[in-house]
C-alpha cells in the first residue's frame, strides 16, 4: 500500500496550505481587493459579451489580439514582449521553475510578498531575505551586498512593497539593478494603480529587468490575470514553462472587454487613493497607532497589540490582516486594506475601541 507520506516531498508534507480566512458576513479588508463592483450597465454588457464565448474550445495559448491590447492600453514599451499568468502568482511560479538550476538562489527584501519565498521553495531555489530598515525603506547597501555574495538568479523588488506599502527610492532601485548585472531583477508593480510611479516605461532599457503587473488590485482579482513585460529574450524562455492554456476563455474575454473601459477602473483607483489619505489621517490620529507611508491600496499600522486589534475588529465584523508574526520588523503590525468610505468609517470606529480610555 502507498501513502502520501511515501511519495510526497518531506518539505511539502511539513507545509500547510496557503491560509485564506472565511470572510462570510464580514467587511473584507484583508486582501487588498478593490471594494467596488462594475457599474450595473457595464456588468450587463460584459455578461452579453461573455455569452458569446466558446466554452467548448480551449483558450488561445498566446492570444495575439489581447496581448497587443494590453500593450497598448497599459502603455507597455514597444520593444517588450508580454507574458500572461493566471495571476502574477503564476508568473512568479514560472520564473522560479525556469531558473531552478541546482544551487540557484532568490534574493528579495523582507518583509515582502510571501509568494517570492514560497515559490522559490517549491522549485528548490534557496531564498535569501534581506531585511528592510526599521522604517521599511530599502537597505540598498545590504541588498547589494547579498547580491554580490549570493549571485542570485532572481531579485524581486515589489514597487510598492507588500505588506509595508513602501515605494522604494528610484536611485536605490537603479543601484540594485546595476549591481544585479548577473541576475534577473523582477520589478513587481502589483499596486501600480495606487503608486503614481512606474518602472514600466524603462522595462526594455535593461538587459536584466522584467516588470510584472496584475489586474487584481485594479478591481479584477477574480479573473486571475497577471502580465509581465520584458525583452523578448526573457519572455521567450519563461513562456516555455507556461501551462499551455493557462488563461481561460472567460478571463481572456473579460480582459478584452474591460480594457476598453479602463476609465471606470481608473476612477475607482483614484477614489481609493483619496480614501487612503483620509484613512491614514484618521488612523494616525488614534492614540498608540503608527501609520507607515503607503503607495498601495492598504496601510501598514503598528498598534499596541496586533492580536487584540485583529480580534477587536473581528467582533465588529471587520476582517483585516494581522502581519505581526510575519517578520520581527512587523511586530504588532496589522495591514488594513482601503475600502469604501463606509467600510473605512466602520473600521476606524472599531479601531477606536482599542484606544485606552
Ligand atoms: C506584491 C504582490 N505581487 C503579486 C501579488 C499577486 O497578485 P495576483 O493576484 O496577480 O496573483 C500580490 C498579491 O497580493 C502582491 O502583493
Amino acid at each position: 500500500m502507498t501513502t502520501p507520506q511515501d511519495i510526497i516531498r518531506p518539505d511539502v508534507l511539513a507545509m500547510t496550505s496557503y491560509p485564506v480566512p472565511d470572510a462570510t458576513g464580514l467587511i473584507k479588508l484583508d486582501a487588498m481587493e478593490n471594494p467596488y463592483s462594475l457599474p450595473a450597465d457595464l456588468a450587463e454588457r460584459l455578461g452579453a459579451h461573455l455569452a458569446g464565448v466558446a466554452l467548448n474550445r480551449y483558450p488561445a495559448p498566446r492570444p495575439a489580439d489581447l496581448l497587443a491590447k494590453i500593450k497598448r492600453k497599459m502603455q507597455l514599451p514597444d520593444a517588450c514582449d508580454v507574458l500572461l499568468g493566471n495571476g502574477s502568482d503564476e508568473l512568479i511560479s514560472m520564473m522560479s521553475v525556469a531558473c531552478s538550476k541546482p544551487g540557484a538562489k532568490v534574493v528579495a527584501p523582507v518583509p515582502g510578498f510571501v509568494m517570492y519565498e514560497m515559490s522559490a521553495k517549491f522549485a528548490h531555489l534557496e531564498f535569501i531575505g534581506v531585511p528592510l530598515r526599521p522604517d521599511f525603506t530599502l537597505d540598498a547597501d545590504a541588498l547589494i551586498a547579498a547580491i554580490d555574495e549570493h549571485a542570485p538568479a532572481l531579485v524581486y523588488l515589489a514597487y510598492p512593497n507588500n505588506p509595508t506599502g513602501t515605494l522604494y527610492d528610484d536611485t536605490d532601485m537603479a543601484r540594485v539593478i546595476e549591481a544585479a548585472s548577473k541576475s534577473l531583477v523582477v520589478i513587481d508593480e502589483a499596486y501600480q494603480p495606487f503608486a503614481g510611479r512606474s518602472w514600466m516605461p524603462r522595462a526594455a532599457e535593461f538587459d536584466n529587468v522584467v516588470v510584472m503587473r496584475t489586474v487584481s488590485k485594479l478591481g479584477l482579482a477574480g479573473i486571475r490575470l497577471g502580465y509581465m513585460a520584458g525583452r523578448p529574450s526573457w519572455i521567450m524562455q519563461f513562456d516555455k514553462v507556461r501551462p499551455p492554456y493557462n488563461i481561460n476563455v472567460l478571463t481572456q474575454a473579460t480582459a478584452d472587454f474591460l480594457l476598453d473601459h479602463l476609465d471606470v477602473l481608473d476612477a475607482q483607483a483614484a477614489d481609493l487613493r483619496a480614501q487612503r489619505a483620509q484613512l491614514a489621517r484618521e488612523v494616525a490620529a488614534l492614540p498608540g497607532m503608527t501609520v507607515f507611508p503607503s503607495a498601495g491600496n492598504f496601510l501598514l499600522v503598528r498598534v499596541p497589540d496586533a492580536a487584540v486589534a485583529f480580534e477587536t475588529l473581528l467582533t465588529s465584523r471587520v476582517l483585516i490582516k494581522n502581519v505581526g508574526k510575519m517578520h520581527p520588523l512587523l511586530t504588532n503590525c496589522v495591514r488594513l486594506t482601503v475600502g469604501t468610505a463606509e467600510e473605512n468609517a466602520h473600521m476606524v470606529a472599531a479601531l477606536k475601541k482599542l484606544a485606552p480610555n
